[in-house]
């Protein structure tokens, strides 16, 4: 079974400078390189998160199991930062997760050769999928405080002068105090690049554009955004040539969305807040959820093109909140059918459960890659049907995401129009709250139209003014579409 999406992309000498228009209809997984797959491909191998060490992942392990991830109907990757980091052991563990760099130009040997790389790209390519890649340039990694930095051993920034003075950040409502002083602490302190200064900023643009040719990248995922002055990132991201989301780091619109103006995309931190306080909090009405919506809407340049997401590797995840399989179902159906790019965080399609950083980075060789888990066959559906929208109406992803229906446990929003929209029913209620049947007006269907709940393949008949009556079971998510535009997507056997 290969994605459904509709792919413009004829084969792997086309796939290059992925842009964001491409991007819009994209489903990301996104992979920590050294906890996703091994070249031996264990499902076994040690991996204690709280140990620090490099648990094996690799290029060539992701590679083998690029039909666990295309199954689920992904049609990216986004993985972990390549670069060289902190070779020797932290106070913090080792620099595994690619966060610690030292020389841009080097790789990371522990995920594989350059070759390997190229050979991830190329395989990604011949799905027709992206391959997106984490990248660092507010700051690089020292194993130690401030005062020991040794800079010749970072390349190319191997002198003091290319570095803002030391300083830790105090003052996280001061955005100069945020941008120009430093993350970190004694321990492992990340020195703190100079992105104002004309000559980094023309390395660092030399740099991406011979990263991205170099690996045949299609997008960037960009970490600590907020850390760099706005001015550094248009010019930058436009060096790049690909689609790139920043990670600005900040639930408010009002901060956050202003980034878009100078990156592609930022990843959709507004909405992540919402989501998951309307489903971990039973005491949340929908509210925030839907006013969080139209806030996005107004402050954002694209919202359609928000990186969307309700778990990675700095959050804990819903499992670790609550043990309800009816909710971490529920956080997928809404991560993947509302607006913006879906982004699902390798282990949330097995209900892993790892909570704060470094509980969160689990291995996933570790599930058995379990293609018959309820989540993961769940998440397949979810983005079948959301890929096959986007085939049958080009309009769909463009169409905003708004409440029909809502009370103080439960809304139904839907997405899309002229037949071809998709209602998504959530409740915080979880598995004890009960059964019963909901009616939800506004849904745009006429009257008598066949619809199908994609979940539990269940059909219904679209009632007067169009009326759906929606069967609301165990707290379980509903996801309607109706039956002519599952047509041919092999959705309940469609
Ligand atoms: C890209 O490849 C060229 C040619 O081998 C090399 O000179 C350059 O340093 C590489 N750049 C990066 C960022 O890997
Ligand atoms: C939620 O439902 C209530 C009651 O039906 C309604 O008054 C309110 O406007 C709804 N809120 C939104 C944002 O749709």
């Amino acid at each position: 079974m290969r994605a459904t999406v509709a792919c413009a992309l004829a084969g792997s000498a086309l796939v290059q400078a992925a842009t964001p228009d491409q991007w819009r209809s994209r489903s990301i997984y996104q992979v920590l390189t050294d906890r996703f797959a091994r070249t031996d491909g264990s499902t076994s191998a040690t991996c204690n998160t709280g140990d620090g060490n490099y648990c094996g992942g690799t290029y060539r392990g992701i590679i083998k199991k690029l039909d666990y991830i295309q199954n689920m109907g992904f049609s990216a990757i986004w993985i972990s930062p390549i670069t060289y980091n902190i070779p020797d052991r932290t106070p913090y563990g080792m620099a595994w997760h690619g966060y610690w760099q030292q020389d841009l130009y080097k790789l990371n040997p522990n995920f594989g050769t350059a070759d390997d790389l190229k050979a991830l790209s190329k395989a990604l390519h011949d799905r027709g999928m992206y391959l997106m890649v984490d990248i660092v340039v507010n700051h690089n990694g020292w194993n130690g405080a401030a005062s020991t930095v040794n800079y010749a051993k970072m390349q190319p920034f191997n002198d003091a002068k290319y570095y803002h003075p030391f300083c830790d950040i105090t003052n996280y409502d001061n955005q100069g105090n945020v941008e120009s002083c430093w993350l970190g602490d004694s321990k492992v302190e990340l020195p703190d690049l100079n992105t104002e200064d004309s000559a980094v900023v023309s390395m660092y643009q030399s740099w991406i554009k011979g990263l991205v040719g170099n690996y045949s990248i299609d997008g960037l995922r960009i970490d600590t955004v907020k850390h760099v002055a706005k001015s550094f990132w248009k010019p930058f991201n436009q060096a790049a040539g690909v689609f790139s989301t920043g990670e600005v780091y900040h639930g408010d619109p009002a901060y956050t969305c202003p980034y878009q103006q100078s990156l592609d995309s930022v990843l959709n931190f507004p909405l992540y807040y919402p989501i998951i306080d309307f489903l971990t909090k039973s005491s949340t009405n929908p509210s925030r959820l839907i006013s969080g919506l139209s806030a996005i809407n107004s402050a954002c340049k694209d919202p359609t093109l928000l990186g969307t997401f309700t778990e990675n590797h700095d959050l804990p995840r819903i499992g670790s909140m609550t043990s309800s399989t009816a909710l971490a179902k529920s956080a997928i159906a809404l991560t993947i059918l509302l607006d913006g790019i879906p982004i699902i965080y390798a282990g949330q399609e097995q209900h892993y459960a790892g909570g704060n950083d470094p509980s969160n980075r689990e291995a996933t060789w570790l599930s058995g890659y379990n293609t018959g888990a309820d989540l993961y066959k769940a998440t397949a559906v979810l983005n079948k049907l959301r890929n096959q929208a986007i085939k049958k109406d080009s309009g769909y992803l463009k169409y905003m995401a708004w409440s029909i229906w809502n009370d103080s446990h439960t809304v139904a929003l839907r997405k899309g129009f002229d037949g071809n929209q998709i209602i998504t029913v959530v409740t915080n209620l979880g598995e004890s709250g009960g059964s019963w049947t909901q009616s939800v007006g506004n849904t745009g269907w006429a009257s008598g139209t066949q619809v199908v709940e994609v979940l539990t393949c269940a059909k219904g008949t679209v009632g007067a003014n169009g009326v759906l009556s929606v069967e609301m079971k165990g707290g379980m998510p509903s996801v309607w579409t109706s039956v002519g535009m599952a047509g041919g997507s092999g959705i309940c056997g469609l």
